[in-house]
């Protein structure tokens, strides 16, 4: 498919990952368009057909697959069923799903990532379109997090400052989607996905410190105290999968996988790449 130009579709325009796929697309010469449910806030480069779609919302959608060839669809249960049916009416394109580690193995009666996840590769696992699902592990964006508060005040506030995880650059995440999207073989393929490193909460921080220049403090909180800050925002159920999987990392050095090495032939980005990429988000 390398070289054949295409219509690509990339959904959630204004995400991480969503981005980092739309300038891989555009380097390797393909045709864009990008659906977002906010378009006027999704900052794109030129050349890009920017739709307003909401998937999970029909009435969004005719029209949106036209000419469509390959899709980058985040795994957004809501409206997956009336998207299937949508892409399989017309011209049955290949669909990237960006999923998650945990998506077999996790229990979705208690993990509302699980369930989520599982829900949308069911939904293509029963269609008659191809698929390829992505599942990677903690992303460096999650850190961003942070971001606030280091700009402020330099004062990273964190329970569990030895919990691990290999956390994934999204350029890596969209590498891989680009090369399922544009070589053939990757139809009907899972493929587990990290970052090349076990890192520590406290060592992303002296990561974050040396991209800045700054010294970034971590100040170690409580379970409790992290759980009362994100309940302010987040569903309670999210909020207890979070917490459950520092517990679970918390001086446990986080699985390494090959796959991105295995594919490209190139190590994967570190976290230390990651903060030296986002450094203007923490300065
Ligand atoms: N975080 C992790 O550690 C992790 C690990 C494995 C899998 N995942 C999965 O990866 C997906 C998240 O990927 P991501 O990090 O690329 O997503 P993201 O940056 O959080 O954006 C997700 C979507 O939210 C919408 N959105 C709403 N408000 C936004 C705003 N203010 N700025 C940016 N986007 C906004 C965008 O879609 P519209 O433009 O249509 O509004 C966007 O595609 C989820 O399905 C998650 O479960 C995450």
């Amino acid at each position: 498919m390398r070289g054949v130009v295409v219509t690509v579709l990339v959904t959630g325009g204004r995400g991480h990952v969503a981005r980092a796929v739309v300038d891989r697309l555009l380097a390797v010469g393909q045709k864009v368009r990008v659906a977002s449910r906010k378009p006027e806030e999704a900052v794109l480069p030129a050349g890009v057909e920017v739709v307003k779609a909401d998937l999970s919302d029909p009435d969004t959608l005719p029209g949106l697959l036209d000419g469509v060839s390959k899709v980058f669809l985040y795994a957004d249960p809501k409206g997956i069923d009336g998207f299937v049916a949508a892409a399989e009416v017309s011209g049955s394109p290949h669909i990237v799903v960006l999923s998650a580690s945990g998506v077999e193995e996790g229990d979705p009666a208690t993990d509302p990532i699980v369930r989520m996840h599982r829900a949308a590769e069911s939904a293509l696992r029963a269609s008659r379109l191809s698929w390829t699902f992505l599942r990677p592990g903690t992303f460096s964006t999650n850190t961003l997090q942070w971001a606030h508060a280091i700009r402020g005040t330099r004062v990273v506030k964190a329970p569990f400052p030895n919990a691990h995880a290999s956390a994934i650059h999204e350029s890596d995440i969209a590498d891989i989607a680009v090369l399922a999207m544009t070589e053939p073989g990757h139809e009907g393929k899972a493929y587990p996905l990290s970052g090349p490193e076990s890192v520590t909460q406290r060592e992303q921080v002296e990561c974050i410190s040396e991209a800045i220049g700054r010294k970034v403090v971590l100040e170690e909180i409580t379970a409790e105290e992290y759980r009362d800050a994100l309940g302010r925002w987040g569903d309670a159920e999210v909020v207890d999968t979070l917490v459950r999987h520092l517990v679970e990392a918390d001086g446990r050095p986080a699985p390494v996988l090959t796959t991105y090495q295995d594919l490209t032939g190139e190590p994967g980005r570190t976290y230390a790449d990651w903060t030296a990429d986002h450094a203007d988000d923490f300065r």
